[in-house]
């Protein structure tokens, strides 16, 4: 079987509990789709059939993981961004039927095709930054036809561009116009036919729920995690955003994947979210772009070893965000996170918000070819520059979706 060996390189492995598993003048070899051994220079010359590549000094990375995006939409939301900067809040656009409801319309006025020509350039620059995995969510459609038809975008952006869709559920996004004042009606028909029919056409990999005063109380969540549950769906919240409303007690009781958002957790309620196997995903870009000042519990999630990832949120609204790399800078600058703790929440602990972690997210034996090669020596260099792309080969699945340049890689 051909084999490739990845030679002189520094390797962010992220393997062990914390920090970046660093690997100094390492060596990786594929063998297929898979990661076949890592270790040091002096025993990787055994290797004398593979095809050498030589990274010259620079970094490898696990292929990057969005594990939140709101990717597939249509138009834009550019005159409540100057809305926001004359004085309404977001809330209160999304009182007076803007948010996410103008959206809605934009997306079902769409077809298919456009929604994709739509999407395609965001995910480019997602993809040029070392993006091998993206979560996508539907819930700009709010009806069978529509979220199904999201939902079919974000799939086919897996088979056109060479990475891994993990397409997420979220007819519980907002309440569409049509069912103004009858929420318990609109989440009967989401859990008795839109989740049920995405699912049947294989569409579905998690379900979500925006849990929130402008959404959905817990009440109304609980039956779409029962019914997502029955049909052998994990779960994932949009929680403690704005306020807080329970969600997150909630998410654990289901034992979700992941927890998203969370500025408004409380400090006393980090050790619940530790028992469980739950991911808190922290979006810097909604913070930034809604200029909140409510900061999640950082240190209490550190405290009681919360996994912590971080996402893009890229959506029309809160965060028109399309860059894993400043979302890793944002989580340091705005939130405090170190760079190793925005790594891990761009890999592993992302993978782990997808319930992935045993395929993806550490460069490891047995673990898929996903990984990027940098142009750059240590890892902070990925965190702390801004505007500025060091990559310089993608693989994929055991495949040069970007390969190196020979002599330049
Ligand atoms: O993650 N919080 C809810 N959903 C999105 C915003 C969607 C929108 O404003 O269109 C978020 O911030
Ligand atoms: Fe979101």
């Amino acid at each position: 079987m051909p084999s490739t060996l990845l030679t002189n390189a520094n390797v962010a492995t992220l393997m062990g509990e914390s920090g970046y598993g660093l690997m100094n003048e390492s060596a990786i070899l594929i063998e297929s789709d898979t990661i076949k051994w890592v270790g040091s220079m002096s025993e990787a010359r055994r290797f004398v059939d593979a095809e050498i590549i030589d990274c010259r000094g620079g970094l490898i990375t696990p292929g990057l993981i969005d594990c939140h995006t709101h990717l597939v939409y249509g138009g834009d939301r550019a005159d409540e961004f100057e809305q926001r900067l004359e004085g309404l809040s977001y809330s209160e656009i999304a009182e007076r039927g803007g948010g996410i409801r103008s959206s809605v319309a934009a997306t079902r006025q769409a077809s298919q095709a456009e929604l994709l020509q739509q999407a395609k350039p965001r995910l480019q620059q997602l993809l040029d930054e070392g993006v091998t995995t993206i979560e996508i969510k539907s819930g700009y459609g709010l009806d069978c036809e529509n979220e199904i038809k999201m939902l079919r975008v974000a799939s086919s952006l897996g088979d056109i561009h060479d990475l891994r869709v993990c397409k997420t559920f979220l007819g519980a996004h907002a309440l569409p116009l049509e069912f103004a004042n009858a929420a318990d009606e609109y989440i009967d028909l989401v859990c008795s036919t839109m989740l049920p029919q995405a699912a049947a056409e294989g569409l579905v990999d998690a379900v979500d729920v925006f849990i929130e005063t402008i959404a959905f109380d817990t009440m109304q969540a609980r039956k779409i995690f029962d019914c997502a549950s029955a049909l052998g769906l994990p779960l994932k919240a949009h929680v403690e955003q704005l306020s807080n409303i329970g969600g997150t007690q909630l998410a654990c009781e289901y034992n979700a994947l992941s927890v998203d958002h969370i500025e408004y957790l409380r400090d006393d309620e980090v050790p619940e979210l530790a028992e469980t196997d739950t991911v808190a995903v922290l979006l810097p870009g909604a913070y930034y772009v809604l200029r909140e000042t409510q900061l999640p519990p950082l240190e209490s999630l550190r405290k009681h070893r919360v996994p912590i990832a971080i996402a893009s949120d890229a959506n029309p609204g809160s965060s028109p965000l399309h860059s894993i790399l400043l979302t890793m800078n944002m989580a340091c600058t705005l939130f405090g996170l170190t760079p190793a703790e925005a790594l891990r929440g761009t890999t592993l602990n992302a993978a782990k918000a997808l319930g992935l972690d045993d395929q993806i997210g550490s460069l490891e034996p047995g673990k898929q070819a996903d990984l990027v090669i940098w142009d750059v020596h240590k890892p902070s260099m990925l965190v702390y520059q801004i505007g500025l792309n060091p990559c310089v080969a993608v693989m994929r699945a055991g495949r040069w979706r970007k390969p190196p340049v020979v002599g330049e890689a």
